[in-house]
């Protein structure tokens, strides 16, 4: 049965070898998977994914956010596959051919999570990017139809932001999974937060999130596994 620990993924956001399995040790039974982006596998190459995995049973979330043409798109989800991640991430921008190429010939247990809209892009931006009005005045509207692209192609998950969970939610129904980041429990404070549009780990699990990003409230705790065991139980007063 899914415990409360288990929604949470914990982003290795470091370089060194060593960083990343010190947190991965200190982290072990208290978090349900460790999130390598691409930072850590660009440093480290796929190695990592092994390393991580001798250290822990915990899952693999490779946060590679893959975007090209479909056909690329295809053969990196199933080179990155072998290494036996748990959750891959896929943008959604490369439109449904890509996303279905790669759903479609998924030969491992890797779960293809489609990323809709990354948190960074605003209104103004979007304009600027060519967005017509109907989607860059309403970021929630885009988030939607990116994950309707996704359900419809048929992706495991989607990542999207705590606010949008809801409604993503209704639009995915209950069979899909949801995982956000921007998550800041209340008794946090970190430095010079560039995270704007962010929510409780309660509020995020009761709005229909499966799985919660959650780093620098744990990374930069005086006890990080005292911040994990706290956020696991805001998750627990939440189920
Ligand atoms: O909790 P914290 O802000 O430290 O988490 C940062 C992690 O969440 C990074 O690994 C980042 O890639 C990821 N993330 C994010 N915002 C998104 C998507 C992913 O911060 N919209």
């Amino acid at each position: 049965m899914k415990e409360p620990k288990d929604y949470i993924i914990f982003p290795l956001d470091l370089s060194t070898y060593d960083q990343a399995i010190s947190y991965v040790e200190t982290l072990d039974g208290h978090v349900g998977l460790f999130k390598v982006g691409l930072e850590l596998f660009i440093a480290q190459g796929p190695e990592i994914l092994k390393a991580i995995r001798n250290f822990t049973d915990a899952g693999i979330f490779l946060d590679l956010k893959l975007h090209d043409i479909p056909a690329t798109v295809k053969r990196a989800f199933m080179a990155a596959s072998l290494y036996l991640p748990q959750f891959v991430t896929v943008h959604c921008n490369e439109g449904d051919e890509s996303l279905r190429g790669v759903a479609e010939e998924n030969p491992g247990n890797s779960k293809i999570l489609a990323i809709t809209v990354l948190t960074s892009l605003n209104q103004e931006k979007l304009k600027r990017l060519g967005y017509s009005r109907e989607y860059a005045d309403n970021v929630s509207a885009l988030v939607l139809l990116k994950a309707r692209m996704a359900r419809e192609a048929g992706c495991h998950g989607v990542v999207c932001s705590g606010l949008e969970v809801a409604a993503v939610r209704k639009e995915i129904g209950p069979d899909m999974i949801a995982v956000t980041p921007g998550i800041r429990p209340a008794w946090t404070v970190v430095d010079q937060d560039d995270q704007k549009r962010i929510v409780t780990p309660a509020d995020a699990v009761r709005n229909g999130s499966d799985y919660i990003v959650i780093g620098r409230p744990i990374r930069d705790a005086k006890d990080p596994q005292d911040a994990a065991k706290r956020v696991a139980e805001e998750i627990a007063s939440a189920l």
